[in-house]
């Protein structure tokens, strides 16, 4: 078997070649929003219309990307999301995705859902990790995780908050091999991809099954103060649109937030995470940090939610791609892409250092950054 090919140049080319490699379902699931993909389109096509606006001849010969994220410092501000079912896209699964962060100098933050225990993925860490948490499977099962992510020293909690229940689609985007056996027809057009799931199915359906059953429970905003007190360290909350959202987060203890509405993998139709990061920034910036993700597909978008006020950023389908094309080289493949792709970007609107930029880099809409209705 040759491996994979890893001298992509844009996350366009990196589709193409992680289209080749997964079963076509799979790749549709993780690459599609929920209902008509309104909102996982809009995030990638909403950093389009932010203008950048350079600075000419003023030729910094090196640049800077790094930057610290709630005290850790980062080689550059570009983070991975966690992300469910990794483990079903690749073998390496979360451990590839940890390994490959701390080998590019940053953060990867790990899904409670991505199919493998904390205890198996820790190891693999090569820097700080955040561990991501539902409420999903209850009180109990949330500490458990959270007990074993103190324990491995793992650097802060994030809890999603924009995903109340799981969407239904073809695959569930379940860590469930009965699931993806049900596609055989397409599994033969995929061997490499099959061989390496049927050696690893029956772990992953172990580590599934010892999730325990799912109830109808999500986190709320009570719910902060206990997981504060589980956690006794950073609170990150991820999956703010809304200035007023950001605002309870932080009343109710997150020591940053993430702009975030899932990749579009939750409510399709909220807005694109770019069109609302001001309003987010205008609402708490002060008082946290603020990052973003959602279609942020290559350097210049990092940039541009730089200058919008965020302080870093977070890709996920890049990551999830990357690491299907090719596991743990394929993810630091990516993340070293971004970081060239980044690096060009400040050289071209003319600054040395990601802490350089600020509003007057960019040009959004102007309809993005709607006036706050007060006393009504
Ligand atoms: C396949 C897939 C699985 C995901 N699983 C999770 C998850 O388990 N927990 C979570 O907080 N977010 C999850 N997300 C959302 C990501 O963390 C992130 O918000 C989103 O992917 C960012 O958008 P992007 O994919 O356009 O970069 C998932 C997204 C995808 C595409």
């Amino acid at each position: 078997m040759t491996p994979a090919r890893l001298d992509f140049h844009t996350y366009e080319e990196l589709k193409e070649r992680a289209r080749r490699v997964l079963p076509p379902v799979l790749f549709e699931d993780m690459v599609n929003g929920t209902g008509r993909s309104r909102t996982a389109r809009a995030n990638e096509t909403a950093f389009d219309r932010v203008d950048l606006v350079p600075r000419a001849a003023v030729g910094w010969p090196e640049r800077s990307l790094r930057t610290t994220v709630l005290g850790a410092e980062v080689s550059m501000p570009v983070l991975v999301s966690p992300l469910g079912a990794l483990r079903l896209v690749h073998p390496d699964g979360a451990r590839g995705a940890v390994a490959a962060a701390g080998r590019a100098g940053t953060v990867a933050a790990v899904s409670m859902m991505c199919g493998h225990p904390v205890a198996d993925v820790a190891p693999a860490a090569a820097g700080p990790v955040w561990q991501q948490v539902y409420l999903s499977h209850g009180y109990e099962r949330c500490a458990q995780v959270i007990g074993e992510a103190r324990r491995y020293g793992y650097h802060a909690l994030a809890v999603t908050v924009d995903c109340p229940v799981s969407p239904k689609k073809p695959l569930g985007l379940k860590v469930s091999p009965s699931a993806v056996l049900r596609f055989g027809p397409q599994l033969a057009r995929r061997p490499r991809w099959t061989a390496r799931f049927l050696r690893d199915g029956a772990e992953l359906a172990a580590a599934n099954e010892a999730m325990g059953p799912r109830k109808k429970q999500t986190a709320l905003w009570s719910d902060m103060g206990w997981l504060k007190e589980q956690w006794n360290g950073p609170l990150v909350v991820k999956g703010v649109v809304t200035a007023d959202d950001a605002r309870r987060a932080v009343d109710s203890g997150a020591d940053a937030v993430v702009v975030s509405n899932h990749g579009g993998m939750s409510l399709d139709g909220a807005p694109a995470t770019v069109s609302v990061l001001q309003d987010v920034v205008a609402a708490v910036g002060s008082r946290t940090e603020v990052y973003l993700d959602g279609g942020v597909r290559q350097g210049s978008d990092v940039v541009r939610a730089l200058a919008l006020g965020a302080r870093a950023v977070m890709i996920g389908r890049p990551a999830l791609l990357g690491l299907g094309l090719a596991g743990t080289a394929g993810a630091e493949a990516v993340l070293e892409m971004f970081r060239h792709q980044l690096d060009v970007a400040l050289a071209m609107v003319g600054v040395r250092s990601v802490h350089d930029l600020d509003a007057s880099f960019a040009r959004a809409p102007e309809a993005w950054h709607a006036p706050e209705v007060v006393g009504v």
